[in-house]
């Protein structure tokens, strides 16, 4: 007896079956299937639907099933269109015509929706601990090379010198926001809409808070018809995970680049290089250039599946059916780049003498402008005459610091002779101590409120 066999005088097309059926991909919320189905077994049983012993031998064999999925043993029959019949089918094998009483008052739409918000949950919970991971891992290296001064870029050009710390631990706060997103759908997601039925609600006196308690969410839905197809919640992990996925695309760039011998300021350990199979001298950054090349994939499973949910009408429609492989296969992307990034960070090579010798002092120029405003200088002016010095250096082909300070007067009265002092990475680097500036001591602070905020959210 199938599941909705008693409408129809011919079993279902193979052909049909093979586009209907969900089994293969959501038989991995088995175990989310489950625990929705035994908490419902006991809210029928308080409902004086079924009696307790029912209710027992119901869980008893619930358990049954989860164990054959746990070990692998359990056998698909033809007919086993998704998770949820094949577990109910399972059931009444063990336990008897009893079985079929545990969909009382139950649709597969509110129990879909129940079990995959459940299984979100823990994927959110799992990905966090990812994240969390990789800013661990961010925080640690950064604190080494707090005084490791390094070119920093705006449009890619050399601008202004910056420490490797403060260019480490930007990530730290693109991944902060990133779990707080996390935050704010896990609260989203933690909504009940078992007791929704199929689209109107239940006649049967379900008490949805007891259920809401046993499977540890935080509310019930309070309109059964958004109940059954509010999928609001794949969404937003999915756009959660597409803009993290965009983050770590960007740190994956700039790690391609710093490692390009040109650049050599980060050394990728060996265990998370790649070679070639042509060019032995190659050391390839392959696992960043997948971390930037799948996020694609997850800015398209957002793009997907909102194209899904476009224009549906009201409640479920088996549309949503796709929301599954969308969101699967989003997690499974992040499951895989996560670790390896974090990895990657935690065994970097940095190479602080690459970074210096790249310290070109144009970079400086900013310094010289910010010189001649503290001599009294208006900002604009001052860069225009410093817009001058570095034109002179460039067409003479020497440094700055190279102009004699008569040369330097003809651009400027204001230059003394201890224009000279400006010429100093390091103290350039150590006058932008506001808070949020890239001096050592700015970065000392800002890592101490990352770990502070790191302790605070693991409380
Ligand atoms: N496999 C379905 C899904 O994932 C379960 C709900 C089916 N409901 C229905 N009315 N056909 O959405």
């Amino acid at each position: 007896m199938g599941l909705w066999g008693g409408r129809f005088a011919e079993p279902s097309d193979d052909d049909l079956r093979a586009l209907n059926d969900s089994i293969g991909f959501d038989k991995r919320m088995y175990r989310e299937d489950i625990a929705g189905s035994m908490a419902y077994a006991g809210a029928i049983a308080d409902a004086g639907i079924i009696t307790a012993e029912e209710a027992e031998t119901i869980i008893g064999g619930l358990e049954a099933v989860r164990r054959e999925f746990d070990e692998g043993s359990f056998v698909l029959q033809v007919g086993d269109e998704d998770i949820h019949t094949a577990v109910e089918r399972r059931l009444t094998d063990l336990v008897g015509p009893v079985g079929g009483k545990l969909h009382t008052g139950r649709s597969r739409n509110d129990q879909v929706a129940t079990d995959f918000r459940l299984w979100t949950l823990a994927a959110l919970e799992q990905v966090d601990g990812l994240i969390e991971a990789l800013q661990v891992a961010l925080v640690e290296q950064a604190a080494v090379h707090l005084k490791t001064v390094m070119p920093g870029y705006t449009h890619l050009q050399p601008g202004q010198p910056i420490t490797a710390a403060h260019w480490l631990m930007s990530f730290f706060w693109m991944l902060k926001r990133d779990r707080e997103r996390l935050d704010g759908t896990r609260e989203r997601t933690a909504v009940l809409p078992l007791g929704s039925g199929a689209l109107s609600g239940t006649p049967y006196d379900i008490n949805r808070q007891k259920l809401v308690e046993e499977l540890n969410l935080n509310s019930y839905s309070q309109n059964s018809l958004d109940g059954v197809s509010d999928r609001d919640f794949v969404a937003e992990t999915l756009f959660m995970l597409a803009l993290m996925s965009t983050h770590l695309s960007r740190l994956a760039e700039d790690i391609i680049i710093y490692s390009n011998p040109l650049f050599g300021y980060i050394t990728l350990n060996d265990r998370y290089s790649t070679g070639s199979s042509l060019m032995p001298q190659k050391r390839n950054a392959d696992p960043m250039e997948l971390a930037r090349g799948k996020t694609g994939r997850l800015i398209g499973y957002l793009a997907g599946f909102l194209s899904t949910l476009k224009g549906l009408p009201s409640t479920y429609n088996k549309d949503l059916q796709e929301d599954k492989e969308a969101l699967f296969g989003a997690v499974d992307t992040v499951q895989v780049i996560l670790p390896v990034i974090t990895a990657i960070i935690k065994t970097l090579q940095v190479n602080p003498d690459k970074m210096r010798a790249a310290l070109d002092e144009e970079l400086l120029a900013t310094e010289l402008a910010d010189y001649l405003v503290r001599k009294g200088l208006p900002f604009r002016q001052a860069h225009h005459v410093v817009g001058e010095v570095v034109r002179h250096a460039d067409t003479h082909q020497i440094k700055m610091s190279q102009i004699s300070l008569e040369q330097m007067q003809v651009f400027s009265g204001l230059f003394e002779a201890d224009v000279t002092d400006v010429f100093d990475f390091d103290v350039a680097v150590a006058r932008r101590r506001a808070p949020g500036g890239t001096a050592p001591d700015a970065v000392a602070e800002q890592i101490a409120a990352a770990r502070q905020w790191l302790e605070s959210r693991s409380a």
